[in-house]
């Protein structure tokens, strides 16, 4: 039964979601850029009907927040559950709303649906919640449902793998389901919880895109369904199954971003949304600190005298946190054994970690300390004691020959929560980097549930100290996880030429300040490639900050060039922090660029990257995005000394700055020196 349509508006900066409902569940009627305020909602609905022909259906009910297969709907529905085996087929109705909250009742079935939108930021977050009278079984939730642009031809969403992290994936919008799915118990490499929803024509920098990112870190679907009718619709939610049998059920919130800039309106609502609103930082006014990480120097082979001096050395670079990574409890010698002994090993450590804590400390820095909590050996004593702490069968396929504690039971957290507080007691640490080096047996809600329980406690009760979440690099970055950490560390690839590209779409979501990024080795232990310091020493300054070679490998001179980066990171990292990184349109393939861009828009620094030799002889312009363009802005290369003779001609800033418009600047664009591949132009600039 139909009765009066209403009508409902949410406004976030750029962009509104109209929702109506004619008693029903609330469809969005318009998604997009942001609407003018007297916008008369009844005339956009007018507007929007749409007829039907062609006989097998009379009548569309309009997409609905949670399509239901109970009206004959033409495509995935958004809640596929059971009750004593049976299909539920319920039928929603209206029962209560203010505006943001939406509560939608069967009474006949005793289900009530709720979906909750609010304001983040630039974002919308639109979150589900199923409650049910009695037990029902749950295979599928989406969050709020929404229209895909009829505009776009393209989904653009991310694929990747174990040191080569968030790769662009384009694919059509066709008739069907395009499924994104991560099924192995974390977002993943494989499928991170981002999708980008390009009108035609849109590139970083003009035209309008819809970005959507979930955030959960247990696995998800995303739907991308264009219906016969034409309409599309995406989903997003837990993955399938994942939850089963209960009586409440929540989504995580899914962030809606709407551009008239390009991608990068998107981008940036995302950065904002994760630094601004998402992360909790417990030093704020504190700046971030440049890193040192001992992994790729010294692996799992720990020694005070060795590690002592590269504490030295590290923080004669500029490096103000050392982090001791993976090796220093059980006999942790290689990755066979001691997951879960979170205890000091004495053979390496006979005095404790105070030692070590306390030369880094006379050095000027903090001190992080290496975990993996969730992780067990069965080559250990927690596994001997708990063997029936392990999630998943027996015969289970191992992971770098580790298997999963089981959190969702509150025993195994409480011990985990005992043994990390003991360390965090007894040591003065201010850093965990939090790792989670394989897949889940089996994916299970509960087991995200239960690290976010037991993040949360620790954050509460250390709240001074800062968490990086690692899973093999970048197994593990959303929202949901950076609720309750402050870093990801991107990838396991130090490789400065691979990392180019991986942080350039990885901007896609992620802002500067939680981006680790560190001076690797000069051969890639992960690549094998030899890279100059020039080139590793500005891809980590382009994030935040770090060293992870052996700094007794080091030149006089690459030492010089790592002080000289570290010392202009430090200088501006005052505004860096709080700048957008917007993705330059590069007229070059060969050149992967992007433009940082300070809050208030006076300051702003360029890099351009040159991952291979150029198609064509000169390099081609460079165009800049965001600044005004009747202001005069004053550019200069940082970098000028790498310079290389074979640059023929008289470029202009090879002589020094120059002062031109933002007009010229983001029309013209800028010619950048003629440079070698695997170099970077860093570019500064100030507006008059
Ligand atoms: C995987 C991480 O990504 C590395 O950085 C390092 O911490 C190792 N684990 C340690 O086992």
């Amino acid at each position: 039964m139909s009765e009066a349509l209403q009508f409902w508006r949410i406004d976030a900066p750029g962009q509104t979601l109209v929702l109506s409902s004619d008693g029903g569940i609330p469809g969005a009627l318009y998604w997009g850029p942001a609407l003018h305020p007297q916008t008369d909602l009844a005339a956009l609905s007018h507007a929007c009907e749409q007829e039907v022909t062609g006989g097998m259906i009379d009548r569309l009910p309009p997409l609905s927040l949670c399509p239901e297969a109970s009206w004959s709907f033409e495509g995935q529905p958004g809640l596929v559950a059971y009750r004593d085996g049976k299909p539920l087929y319920p039928r929603f109705r209206l029962e209560v709303t203010d505006g943001e909250e939406f509560t939608c009742r069967d009474n006949d079935l005793g289900l009530s649906l709720t979906f909750l939108f609010e304001v983040v930021g630039q974002t919308i977050s639109a979150k589900a919640t199923l409650e049910s009278d009695a037990e029902i079984t749950l295979h599928h939730l989406a969050a709020p449902v929404l229209p895909g642009p009829q505009m776009g031809q393209e989904i653009v969403d991310f694929s990747g793998r174990w040191i080569g992290e968030f790769q662009v994936e384009r694919a059509p919008w066709r008739a069907g389901i395009h499924k994104r799915e991560a099924r192995t118990g974390r977002s993943g490499h494989e499928h991170p919880p981002l999708a980008y929803f390009p009108e035609a024509g849109a590139s970083n920098t003009q035209g309008t895109v819809f970005a959507m990112h979930y955030g959960w870190s247990g696995g998800h679907v995303m739907l991308a369904e264009e219906l016969p009718s034409g309409r599309r619709q995406i989903q997003w939610g837990h993955a399938c199954g994942t939850r089963t049998v209960g009586t409440r059920f929540d989504t995580a919130p899914l962030y809606l971003a709407v551009s008239q800039s390009g991608f990068n309106g998107c981008a940036t609502a995302f950065q904002r949304l994760l630094r601004d609103h998402v992360v909790t930082w417990p030093k704020p006014e504190t700046p971030r600190p440049v890193h040192y990480n001992c992994w790729e120097a010294v692996y799992f082979d720990h020694d005070m005298a060795v590690l002592s001096e590269i504490a030295e050395r590290a923080a004669a670079l500029g490096a103000e946190r050392f982090v001791l990574d993976d090796g220093w409890f059980g006999r942790r010698d290689d990755d066979t054994s001691s997951l879960g002994d979170w205890e000091i090993d004495r053979r390496k450590w006979p005095d404790g970690l105070t030692p070590l804590i306390n030369h880094v400390e006379r050095l000027g820095m903090t001190f992080g300390l290496w975990v993996e909590p969730e992780m067990v050996n069965l080559d250990s004593d927690l596994a001997r004691a708990h063997p029936d702490w392990i999630l998943g069968p027996q015969d289970q396929i191992e992971g770098r020959q580790q298997r999963v504690l089981d959190l969702s039971r509150p025993e195994v957290r409480d011990h985990l929560f005992r043994k990390l507080s003991a360390l965090l007691q007894e040591n003065r640490i201010d850093y965990l980097k939090w790792d989670h080096n394989r897949l889940l047996p089996i994916a299970d809600a509960a087991q995200t549930e239960g690290i976010y329980a037991l993040l949360g406690d620790l954050r509460r009760t250390f709240p001074n100290v800062e968490i990086e979440s690692c899973a093999s690099g970048g197994g593990r970055i959303d929202a949901g996880i950076l609720s309750l950490t402050q870093r990801v560390w991107l990838s396991d690839s130090n490789d400065a030429l691979e990392r180019l590209r991986i942080q350039h779409d990885a901007a896609l979501l992620l802002p500067m300040s939680v981006t680790g990024s560190h001076v690797g080795p000069r051969v890639c232990h992960t690549s094998g490639r030899t890279i100059d310091v020039r080139m590793r020493a500005w891809i980590a300054a382009q994030r935040h900050m770090g060293f992870e070679m052996d700094p007794c490998e080091l030149t006089d001179e690459e030492a010089e060039v790592l002080k000289r980066v570290a010392s202009w990171w430090k200088d501006n990292r005052h505004w860096r922090m709080q700048a957008d990184i917007l993705r330059l349109d590069s007229a070059d393939a060969s050149v992967i660029a992007e433009q940082q861009l300070a809050m208030d828009g006076n300051r702003f620094v360029v890099f351009a990257g040159k991952a291979r030799s150029a198609h064509q002889i000169m390099p081609r312009p460079l165009r800049l995005t965001g600044l005004d363009p009747q202001a005069l802005y004053r550019i200069d290369l940082v970098n000028r000394d790498e310079l290389h003779h074979l640059s023929r001609g008289n470029t202009a800033f090879k002589d020094g700055p120059l002062v031109l418009s933002g007009q010229i600047l983001m029309q013209q664009g800028l010619i950048l020196p003629w440079q070698f591949p695997e170099t970077v132009w860093v570019i500064e600039g100030e507006r008059q």
